[in-house]
């Protein structure tokens, strides 16, 4: 099966099938089972613009609804990361408007509403934009693209910053996006984007980061292939821990910005790591088939051994990891997590009931199999009393 690169219209093929995946924050109720809706996971890396992207994504609609199960602000972690990141903007830039694609639960953009600077959240998910908007965010809840664009700078005027973080990634048409941008964008304003990076994918073989919302891994000269074709170019590259690893992008219109002399060490770096060819990817796919058979070894063996195992935290990522590995309820007695909305349903595909993290604390397991591998940091501070053991699998499976 081939099709046409998103991004330059390349022909491309999957170096790697994940198989049937379903809608990995699509948490469900037993009597939803039978229509549960699945999707072909397959991934493609593009050797002309060197974008690698899902070869099909579900319709957005089946995935940012009113019934959203991601609320940012659930990590503390994030939290502090985004009220950084908004004070960065504020004082490199004092933007008089600023606007967020994908503000999510306002976490970022309350910081601007709090300072009385004026701002506009982009988010389709209803119920997170209402969360948003009991913060003092004003919030428009449709999805950006060219069109909504148009709209907005009738209404408001144009942008010095548009910021978006985790989000860029989970839209496919991104010539629309960055059509729009150039609109909302006054000619010498930025735009400020954070993703998690496939250099970090790579070398950690995090193949948990593939799943339904995220069409495309990018690398910075993906994303410097793409802001040319809309006479912009990428200004900075920044990287962040946050996802396991990302890289903060700072686009702007094509000479009207010095360019910071990391964007050419991270290319550089890009080179170095072979991400340009299609070896390197060959490489990972043997990597991830690998870990994947590590994995259910040891949580077989921990079975075989009278153990048993609770998930650690139903993230979007668990989905890929569990459909993909064929983890279920037999490996896996429940999954903790602290989003009441995932509490007392069941994980997409493989049907692990998901309950409170109260139900962790109370009859802590012999191991527990951490899904929430990105927020180790913040997990270990606060799980001190656990004396079962860790089982991790980024960026090798291990028992600690
Ligand atoms: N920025 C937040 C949220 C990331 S989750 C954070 O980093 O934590 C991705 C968010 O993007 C969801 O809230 C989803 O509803 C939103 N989204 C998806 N498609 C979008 C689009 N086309 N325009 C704006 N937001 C979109
Ligand atoms: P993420 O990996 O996409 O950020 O998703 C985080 C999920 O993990 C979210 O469902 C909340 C959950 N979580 C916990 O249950 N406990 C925790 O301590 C943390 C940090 C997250
Ligand atoms: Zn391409």
């Amino acid at each position: 099966m081939t099709k046409n690169c998103l991004i330059c219209s390349h022909n491309i093929e999957p170096f790697i099938s994940f198989g049937p995946q379903p809608i990995a924050n699509g948490f469900l109720l037993p009597d939803q089972f039978k229509n549960e809706y699945f999707f072909q996971m397959d991934v493609a890396f593009c050797p002309k613009c060197t974008m690698v992207q899902l070869m099909d994504q579900p319709d957005r609609e089946k995935m940012f609804h009113s019934n959203y199960a991601f609320y940012s602000s659930t990590s503390s972690h994030m939290a502090k990361h985004f009220e950084k990141f908004a004070n960065e903007v504020m004082m490199k830039y004092q933007p008089s408007f600023v606007v967020e694609i994908g503000s999510n639960d306002g976490i970022m953009l309350k910081h601007f509403a709090n300072k009385g600077i004026k701002h506009l959240g982009i988010e389709p998910s209803a119920n997170v934009a209402d969360e948003s908007r009991l913060h003092g965010v004003n919030v428009v809840s449709r999805f950006f693209d060219e069109s909504l664009a148009e709209d907005i700078v009738g209404e408001y005027g144009q942008a010095d910053c548009i910021l978006s973080a985790n989000v860029m990634a989970h839209i496919p048409d991104l010539h629309s996006v960055f059509a729009g941008i150039k609109k909302l964008l006054k000619p010498g304003g930025v735009l400020i984007f954070e993703d998690p990076y496939m250099g970090d994918i790579l070398e950690k073989t995090s193949y948990d980061q593939i799943y339904d919302e995220h069409a495309f891994f990018f690398s910075l000269n993906s994303i410097e292939y793409l802001a040319k074709q809309h006479g912009m170019e990428t200004i900075d590259a920044y990287p962040q821990e946050t996802h396991g690893g990302s890289m903060r992008y700072t686009v702007a219109n094509r000479g009207t910005h010095l360019k910071n002399d990391r964007v050419r060490a991270w290319m550089e770096k890009e080179e170095y790591m072979d991400m340009d060819k299609p070896a390197t990817y060959e490489k990972f796919r043997q990597n991830v088939e690998k870990s994947r058979e590590n994995l259910l070894q040891v949580l077989t063996e921990i079975k075989r051994n009278g153990g048993n195992i609770v998930g650690y935290a139903a993230t979007a990522k668990s989905a890929t990891i569990t459909n993909y590995c064929e983890i279920g309820p037999d490996l896996i007695d429940f999954i903790c997590d602290t989003t009441p909305i995932k509490q007392g349903k069941f994980s997409p595909g493989m049907h692990i009931p998901v309950k409170s993290y109260a139900e962790f604390t109370g009859k802590h397991p012999s191991h527990s199999l951490l899904f929430a591998w990105n927020h180790t940091k913040e997990i270990m501070e606060k799980e001190t009393g656990f004396k079962g053991k860790w089982i991790v699998y980024v960026p090798e499976v291990k028992v600690l």
